[in-house]
């Protein structure tokens, strides 16, 4: 499987998204990754279904959703509905969330599962049959610009013999503190979507950035 750079739009210009969504693009973004925070499930607030369903107007590029929201399912229809092909709700915080994928995927998008720094790999065992996908947090969700969790690389290739046992076919994401100098390493670790907010939107070129963290991820 070919690796993915999706940048994270949390660190973006807001007052000129599309500026930054172009450059992005420009530069060979794969996806694009949108933070859903509640100011509940996380100590921070960003934005809804409608800002993917702007997104969708000016962009090609698919557009997945990491939602950090203590009640997912009154949100998943609405994110399908506005556009977004791919999903990733949180293992922890809830006690069905097997019924939570199972919505995403009857919706017609794909779905992963998400896990915090100290959420244990072997959660992934209950949903395997239904996810194409596993987000491993590199750092405690809620903000961009925070720093690598140095332990997440030993979690990558952890995961990744585990899931080589029970479902070859998933893929491994890594989201916070994804850096130009750090991408190569996830990616010989096992990870295959990168995705990475300030590295690329704080970046003085973001075209350039982009193009520069997907040679390195090869
Ligand atoms: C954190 C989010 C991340 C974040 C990454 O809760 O899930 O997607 O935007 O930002 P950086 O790349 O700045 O760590
Ligand atoms: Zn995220």
């Amino acid at each position: 499987m070919k690796p993915l750079l999706t940048p994270s739009i949390l660190a973006a210009n807001f007052a000129n998204l599309e500026a930054d969504i172009k450059a992005a693009e420009k530069g060979g973004a794969d996806y694009f990754h949108l933070d859903i925070m509640d100011g509940h499930f996380v100590p921070n607030i960003s934005f809804g279904p409608w800002i993917a369903k702007q997104m969708k107007a000016i962009t090609k590029v698919p557009l997945d959703a990491h939602l950090m929201i203590t009640k997912p399912r009154e949100y998943i229809p609405k994110f399908i509905d506005a556009g977004v092909e791919l999903i990733y709700p949180h293992v922890e915080g809830s006690y069905d969330v097997y019924r939570t994928v199972q919505m995403i995927i009857d919706h017609g998008a794909r779905a992963g599962i998400t896990l915090n720094p100290a959420t244990s790999v072997v959660s992934v065992e209950g949903v395997i049959d239904i996810i194409d996908s596993v987000l491993l947090m590199s750092v405690c969700p809620g903000f961009g610009g925070q720093k690598f969790i140095p332990s997440t690389m030993k979690k990558i290739s952890d995961l990744r013999a585990l899931l080589d046992e029970l479902k070859p076919s998933v893929r491994i994401a890594v989201d916070g503190g994804v850096t130009l100098e750090n991408i190569g390493h996830l990616r010989k670790a096992g990870a295959d979507f990168f995705i990475a907010g300030s590295a690329v939107f704080n970046a003085p070129d973001i075209e350039q950035r982009v193009r520069d963290m997907r040679k390195a991820m090869q």
